[in-house]
């Protein structure tokens, strides 16, 4: 079952919602069995290559903020309608239809329906590297681990942000079980390489797998989870299902879907973006509205659903979990964007 839980980031007891219902593992499960089969092809152009462009009108619907504002598509599945700031959460349709995932296209609104068949069960997660206790994770063994909500802001790198309801459990329980040893600094992460069920891997402009990594006490941190649903639901394909990582203080390029492989290293990954676009993106990727990407500001964002633009918060608003996590600031900030 689903576990309440915020992180010690708290809302009043007023605000939550009485419709609280929330889904057995036998259903969620069954969720994440429904989704089998294959996807059409599609296109590949450039990757997270530009600023978000379109202030003020929802993507996902065409349709302006105050349409969709406070409104869920689930609300019964959800403890509460915002985050701990008061922003109200992006809609289920929202979430699920403007994504980024470049193995099935670069275009964010294809990606549902690229996505749609992609079968994600059976899964397997490998866990291995410097631990004591390598580990091949099922997708039952996955859904074992407590389950719980957590409503994160995501902060894309290219200026978008949403407010998401996820599901999931700390990655640190995960570490924890496979007892990374003394050597291990630093985990890394590799996306499945699907050629035939996913049209963008056939590309050769990106190094793929798509890897990202985190150091080892910021994968321990509490707020870093895999999540494995949304809005009390599995994860669907288009946002990295069956399981994927939520980083919330770093882009969103950090936050690596569907996951088939985790290993402990002792030198820093090198991901799929620091290869690509190494004067471009960095490893460390904290959201940061001080530190400008070479071609566009950091400063401000434009929450999707909503009019204008609003402005950036350092560690995207989570500075008073991950701040010490970083003993000098210039040193993050300088490497949060760009490559080392
Ligand atoms: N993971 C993989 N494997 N492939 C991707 O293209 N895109 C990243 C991240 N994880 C990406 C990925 C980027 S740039 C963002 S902003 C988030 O996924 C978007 O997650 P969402 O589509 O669930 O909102």
């Amino acid at each position: 079952m689903l576990i309440k839980k915020r992180t010690g980031i708290e809302i009043p007891s007023s605000e939550i919602t009485p419709k609280s219902v929330y889904l057995s593992r036998r259903q969620f499960m069954r969720g994440a069995a429904l989704s089998t089969a294959a996807v059409a092809a599609g296109g590949l152009l450039a990757a997270c290559s530009g600023p978000d462009a379109e202030p003020g009108v929802n993507p996902a619907t065409g349709s302006a903020a105050e349409e969709s504002a406070v409104q869920t598509a689930m609300p019964g599945a959800v403890s509460h309608t915002t985050d701990e700031l008061g922003d109200p959460l992006n809609t289920f349709e929202e979430i699920t239809n403007y994504n980024n995932y470049y193995e099935f296209s670069t275009n964010k609104e294809a990606v549902a329906s690229l996505a749609k068949d992609f079968p994600t069960a059976p899964w397997q997660v490998e866990v291995g590297g410097l631990v004591n206790k390598p580990k091949t994770y099922g997708l039952e063994e996955l859904m074992a681990f407590e389950q719980e909500e957590r409503i994160y802001r995501l902060r894309c790198v290219e200026g978008w942000s949403m407010v998401i309801p996820w599901v999931g459990f700390p990655l640190a329980k995960l570490l924890n079980e496979v007892e990374p040893t003394s050597a291990a600094k630093y985990v890394r992460f590799e996306t499945i390489e699907d050629k035939a069920n996913m049209p963008g891997v056939n590309s050769p402009f990106f190094p793929w797998p798509y890897v990202e990594g985190l150091r080892l006490d910021e994968a321990m941190n509490d707020l870093t989870i895999l999540s494995t649903g949304l809005y009390g639901e599995a994860l669907l394909p288009q946002n990295g299902a069956p399981i994927r990582l939520v980083v919330p203080w770093k882009y969103g390029f950090k936050s690596i879907k569907s996951i088939v492989k985790i290993d402990l290293v002792d030198t820093m990954p090198q991901s799929l973006w620091m290869k690509t676009a190494p004067t471009e993106y960095g490893f460390f990727a904290t959201v940061n509205p001080n530190v400008d990407h070479p071609r566009w500001s950091q400063a401000t964002e434009r929450r999707i659903g909503e009019f204008g633009r609003r402005e950036t918060l350092l560690f995207n608003g989570y500075g008073e979990q991950v701040a010490h996590l970083y003993d000098d600031p210039n040193y993050d900030t300088t490497q949060s964007v760009r490559g080392q």
